[in-house]
């Protein structure tokens, strides 16, 4: 029984159409919405806030996975988890406090993810893997949709997995994820996969999100 979780990103969907978008995310059979919250400060782009979550919350039952990349998340977690966040993922470089920001997301009643930009060395979670229950390894650098997936990344999963071993944390894939290389993933331990673009620019998107599974 294959159970990896797709998480398709709302960044690479049409604003305007944003019902329709959770409704293809749903009817496509993926299980989580990625939603990219960016700062213009830790990334070069801006993208929504916490409205744009609580807005989705109001019209489905999907996890919300919310992906901060903004300086000082801890400033935000509540905010956050108030609009409805299931997952709130925040980055190791973004803050100074991160052992309290993690214990935060937890604290407010949410499931607490770690993120890396691909330059990061993996070693540096090791003393955070009892505070949280997602690990995300960037494929790109974060800030924009549409990137090519960087397969140096692919090692530094490997090597998450064996640190976490027998500890349960999901290990997110991020960053130019496609039905071509999805398998490859879920082989260097990716047990949850975001798509952008692979899943909104393509016509057949449960089609995406099979191949995704790997079903
Ligand atoms: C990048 C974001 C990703 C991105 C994924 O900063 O974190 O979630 O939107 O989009 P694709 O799959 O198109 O790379
Ligand atoms: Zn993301």
């Amino acid at each position: 029984m294959n159970n990896v979780i797709v998480s398709p990103s709302i960044l690479s969907a049409d604003f305007t159409e944003m019902k329709s978008a959770i409704a293809e995310i749903k009817n496509a059979g993926a299980q989580w919405v990625h939603c990219d919250v960016m700062d213009g400060v830790f990334v070069p782009n801006i993208s929504f806030g916490q409205k744009m979550v609580g807005d989705i919350r109001k019209i489905t039952d999907l996890v919300l996975d919310v992906h901060l990349m903004i300086v000082n998340p801890e400033k935000y977690i509540e905010e956050f988890a108030k609009n409805g966040a299931d997952y709130i993922t925040i980055h190791y470089e973004a803050t100074e406090n991160l052992e309290e920001a993690l214990k935060l997301i937890r604290q407010c009643g949410c499931k607490a993810g770690l993120a890396l930009k691909p330059g990061t060395d993996v070693k540096v979670v090791e003393k955070y893997l009892d505070l949280i229950d997602m690990m995300l390894i960037m494929s790109v650098e974060p800030g924009f949709s549409g990137q090519k997936f960087k397969p140096e990344t692919l090692d530094k999963m490997k090597l998450f997995g064996e640190m976490a071993k027998g500890k349960n944390i999901l290990l997110q894939g991020d960053g130019g994820i496609n039905m071509d290389n999805a398998s490859t993933l879920v082989s260097c331990g990716c047990t949850c996969l975001v798509a952008g673009n692979a899943f909104f620019k393509a016509e057949n998107k449960a089609e995406v999100v099979k191949k995704l599974k790997g079903i």
